[in-house]
C-alpha cells in the first residue's frame, strides 16, 4: 500500500470522529454510535458462515488499500467463488438434478444501484458479471443463456470444471433421488456479505450455486434484490442464507432493512424476519434461514431459525466467527 493510500484509509477512519468532536451534523451516523457488542466504529464487514472469514479478509484488504466498499464486497465473495473446495458457492458447488452447476449472484451499492445474474453456467465469477450488469446495462438482472451470451460479449470467459467428488455425489443422488438437507452441520451455504466503510457507506453482495440437486432452472433468493440482499444507504443493509424459497416469499432482506428504517435494532429486525418465515411455514423441519444486517448507524446483528448459523465479523479490532441468536435448536 502506498503512503497516500494508507493516509486515505486512516483519514477515512478519523474524519467522522473529528467531525463529531467538532459538532458537525454531517458526521456519518456510523460513528455516533457507542461501542458495544453490536456496534462498531470504522470499517465493518459481516459475511455468512465460516467461508466468510476468507471473504472478509479479502474485502478488508481491498478497503485497506484504497478500494471502495463496493469493490470490497465484490472481491470478498469472489475469493470464495474461486475456492473449488466450496460446495455451495461457485463452480465447485453441487449440481442440479441434471448434473449442471448453475450459479446466482447479485450486488448492490449504498445508493441502491443493483446488478444480478441467475442461472448462469461455466463462469467462475457470477458476482463480477452481476456488477458489470449494474454498471454497463440499464437493467438489474440477466438470466440463463442471455446472461451467458452478454457475459462473453463483455469479456468474461467460460471455465469448465469437473470435480470427481461432486460427480460421485450427484451419481449417488441419482440412485436414491432423495435429498435431505442438513440444516446446520454442513456449515455452509450461500455467501452473503454486507459491509460499511469508514465513511458510513454501505454495500452488499451475495453469490451461490444454490440448493443441491434442485430442478434444472430453479433460482433461489440469492440473486434477487430484496430477498437474498438489500442495501439502502439511508436505512441499512441485510443479506440472507438458507432455503431461498422461504426468503423470497417474505422479501426477507428487504423486510429486515425496512424494520431497521423504522428504528429496530438489527438483531431484532433479523429476528422478526425469521419469525415471519416461521409463522408462514408450519413445517420448518430441515429449513434453515438466517439473516445478517448492518443499520445505517453502524449497529449490526443477525438471527436464524436454528442454531449453528455463524457469521464472520471483521472490524478494526475483531476478526472472528460469531454465532447468531436463533429460535430453535436443531435436533436432526
Ligand atoms: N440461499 C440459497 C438458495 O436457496 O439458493
Amino acid at each position: 500500500m502506498s503512503y497516500n493510500d494508507r493516509r486515505r484509509f486512516i483519514k477515512l477512519g478519523l474524519a467522522s470522529s473529528a467531525a463529531l468532536a467538532a459538532g458537525c451534523t454531517d458526521a456519518p451516523k456510523a460513528h455516533t454510535s457507542t461501542t458495544g457488542p453490536d456496534r462498531t466504529k470504522g470499517p465493518l464487514i459481516l459475511s455468512t458462515w465460516k467461508h466468510g472469514l476468507a471473504a472478509n479478509a479479502t474485502a478488508w484488504e481491498v478497503m485497506r488499500t484504497g478500494g471502495t466498499v463496493l469493490d470490497a464486497v465484490e472481491q470478498g465473495v469472489a475469493a470464495v467463488e474461486s475456492d473449488l473446495t466450496n460446495r455451495s458457492v461457485g463452480l465447485g458447488g453441487m449440481p442440479d438434478r441434471d448434473g449442471h452447476v448453475t450459479l446466482d449472484a447479485c450486488i448492490q451499492d449504498h445508493d441502491g444501484r443493483a446488478g444480478a445474474v441467475a442461472f448462469v453456467q461455466r463462469f467462475e465469477h457470477p458476482i463480477r458479471i452481476a456488477r458489470a450488469v449494474m454498471e454497463r446495462t440499464p437493467h438489474v438482472m440477466l438470466v440463463g443463456a442471455g446472461a451467458e451470451r452478454w457475459a462473453e460479449e463483455n469479456g468474461f470467459s467460460r471455465r469448465d470444471v469437473e470435480i470427481p467428488e461432486v460427480k460421485a455425489k450427484w451419481l449417488e443422488w441419482l440412485e436414491k433421488a432423495e435429498y435431505r438437507p442438513v440444516v446446520n452441520i454442513e456449515n455452509h451455504d450461500t455467501i452473503g456479505m454486507v459491509a460499511m466503510d469508514a465513511s458510513g457507506r454501505l454495500a452488499g453482495s451475495c453469490t451461490t450455486s444454490g440448493m443441491a440437486f434442485k430442478i434444472h432452472g430453479r433460482v433461489g433468493d440469492s440473486p434477487i434484490i430484496g430477498a437474498g440482499l438489500f442495501v439502502d444507504g439511508e436505512a441499512g443493509a441485510a443479506c440472507a442464507t438458507g432455503v431461498g424459497e422461504l426468503v423470497i416469499r417474505t422479501a426477507g432482506s428487504h423486510t429486515v432493512v425496512e424494520l431497521m428504517r423504522q428504528g429496530m435494532e438489527p438483531t431484532e429486525a433479523c429476528k422478526e424476519a425469521v419469525r415471519r418465515i416461521i409463522r408462514q411455514n408450519k413445517d420448518m423441519q430441515d429449513k434453515q434461514v438466517g439473516f445478517l444486517a448492518i443499520r445505517a448507524d453502524g449497529a449490526f446483528g443477525g438471527w436464524s431459525v436454528y442454531d449453528g448459523f455463524d457469521f464472520a465479523l471483521r472490524t478494526n479490532d475483531r476478526e472472528e466467527l460469531v454465532p447468531t441468536g436463533h429460535d430453535r435448536k436443531w435436533v436432526g
